[in-house]
């Protein structure tokens, strides 16, 4: 699955030095890989802090063949990998929250950003996927600002890890995810949203704020059939949520 595997000292974000590969024809199962990234991307127009040789950063391009519509569940299917990884390298089962964060003790540990590329002729397929994950593994602490929000594989667990390790589990992981997401036989997004539903404990029963929709507070309920996160509001009404940024209250 992981067919060229690039490694780079320094990169600005290997999302986005993927995402040009792929516009010039990469083959799907390339990987970039970077010790350090000076502009690493986050999610909704965040920053990604990417110091050098602590974390693992790296971006995987996969061509599914899949409906946009299924981009959210190629977001899912890469939480799971990146879960399964970290309790075969570490024994540790991190939660995870909604679509894509990883926790440790409450904080996070691992970050995805998803970035797809559509189909022109064809209606609204997926041309292709570039799944980027950070995943914090040896930070022996963290800058003041974010330290009440982000945590390491070593500092959850006692122990420094080995990248590689943790490398070489998450694409076995992910290949196998994304294997049983284009496998149209099975009854794959019912699968997927049932394992979902085992690994995060943080999509049922926990109260959050929801920025959208003016913002507003409630309890999570699991997910509804696409992948989206069901939340009942205070106000009684049992809300679709459609983009990340839920945050968890005291
Ligand atoms: C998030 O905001 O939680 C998503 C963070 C994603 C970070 C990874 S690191 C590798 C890849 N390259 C990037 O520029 N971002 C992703």
């Amino acid at each position: 699955f992981a067919r060229g595997l690039q490694h780079f000292a320094s990169v600005d974000s290997t999302n986005a030095r993927l995402l040009e590969a792929a516009a010039a024809g990469a083959p799907e199962g390339t990987v970039f890989v970077a010790d350090e990234q000076t502009s690493g991307r986050g999610r909704g127009g965040h920053t990604w802090h990417s110091t050098p040789g602590d974390g693992l950063y790296v971006s995987i391009l996969t061509k599914p063949a899949l409906p946009l519509r299924d981009a959210l569940l190629i977001s899912l299917a890469t939480g799971l990998a990146a879960q399964r990884a970290i309790r075969e390298c570490t024994g540790l089962t991190a939660d995870i929250r909604w679509p894509n964060d990883l926790l440790l003790d409450g904080k996070k540990c691992v970050g995805i950003l998803v970035e797809t590329a559509l189909e022109r002729d064809q209606n609204a397929a997926l041309r292709y996927a570039v799944i980027g994950v950070g995943i914090n593994i040896n930070h022996p602490s963290f800058p003041e600002e974010i330290a009440p929000l982000a945590t390491s594989l070593r500092l959850a667990s006692g122990k420094p890890l080995q990248r590689s390790s943790l490398l070489i589990a998450l694409l076995r992981a992910l290949d196998h995810e994304l294997m049983l997401l284009e496998d149209i036989s099975a009854p794959r997004e019912k699968d997927l949203l049932t394992r979902f539903a085992e690994g995060s404990t943080w999509a049922r029963g926990k109260r959050v704020k929801v920025p959208e929709q003016g913002g507003y507070t409630g309890v999570t309920a699991g997910l509804n059939e696409h992948g989206f996160l069901l939340v009942a509001s205070d106000d009684g009404v049992l809300r679709t949520v459609l983009s990340g940024g839920v945050r968890e209250m005291e």
